[in-house]
């Protein structure tokens, strides 16, 4: 299937299913130099069409992919993002890391857990949430975090978590604290995930502000980060007395204008021993 994207398949996708697949899965590999290397976005695509990494999404990527079914299979359940069951049309991630756990994350999972009757990566009968415990989402500034869809809502309680919930039961429109305007659904957002932007990235604030509070601060009092020892050069490579720091890359006097020293920096194609530089 590889060779010819028309070729027969064992997937159960009828003919347009497995013409719109081949096409994208074609362009994921066309990213890599290995096409074996898209087997992650063709994941996210075939969670994009079925809303979970299907029987038929496996034999198509091993298909795709010249690999065995085996192999996608054991991709598929490394990584907690594919799902093996159809997935609710939103993911309600409630953040229970340290930070947002000793912040209320534990206590919100709980209620949300109570109302809506479903555990950890369970969905609720009606197809609307699978709920989740996840993982840091770099938001412990805004702790206790639940994300939809991976959309950030900021700050929760137990209250305005199981508020967003029936709202998404409901299918009412709900608003992310930060990031983009909406939240879009499960196979849209695997859709984005596979690599297929849907023009909304760069929506609304990412950094808001107690997120810069930190660098604000550090403006305001001239404070800058300690140089690294290992950006400061030797004297005699032109770079300054060690210790010195060096100036920042691409300024006068950076390591990009520093003069050749040694005959490395001169020689080229000849491959030298460890320490030849220094006869
Ligand atoms: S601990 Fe929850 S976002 Fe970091």
């Amino acid at each position: 299937m590889t060779a010819d994207p028309q070729a027969a398949t064992k997937t159960g996708y009828d003919a347009d299913t497995v013409a719109s697949l081949t096409a994208d899965a074609t362009a994921i590999m066309a990213r890599y130099p290995d096409p074996r290397s898209g087997l992650l976005p063709m994941l996210h695509l075939v969670q994009s069409v079925d809303g979970y990494v299907s029987r038929d999404g496996i034999l198509f990527c091993a298909e795709m992919l010249g690999i065995t079914a085996a192999e996608v299979s054991a991709v598929a359940t490394f990584y907690t993002q594919y799902k093996r069951h159809p997935n609710g049309t939103y993911t309600v991630g409630v953040c229970t890391n340290t930070l947002c756990a000793v912040m209320g994350g534990d206590a919100i999972f709980d209620e949300l857990s109570d109302h809506l009757g479903v555990g950890h990566d369970e969905t609720t009968d009606d197809g609307a949430i699978t709920l989740e415990r996840i993982e840091c989402n770099a938001a412990c500034d805004y702790a206790p975090v639940v994300m939809v869809n991976w959309e950030f809502f900021d700050n929760q309680t137990p209250e305005t978590a199981t508020a967003l919930a029936d709202k998404l039961i409901l299918g009412e429109d709900v608003v992310p604290t930060r990031g983009a305007a909406s939240v879009c659904s499960f196979k849209q957002m695997s859709r984005v995930l596979a690599g297929f932007p849907d023009g909304r990235a760069d929506e609304g604030t990412g950094a808001g502000e107690p997120t810069l509070a930190g660098l604000k601060v550090a403006r305001e009092r001239g404070w800058t980060a300690p140089e690294s020892p290992s950006r400061a050069e030797p004297a005699e490579t032109g770079g300054g007395a060690a210790g010195e720091t060096s100036p920042p890359v691409g300024t006068p006097g950076s390591s990009a204008e520093r003069k050749p020293a040694t005959s490395s920096d001169t020689e080229t194609g000849k491959d030298k021993k460890p320490g030849e530089d220094a006869k």
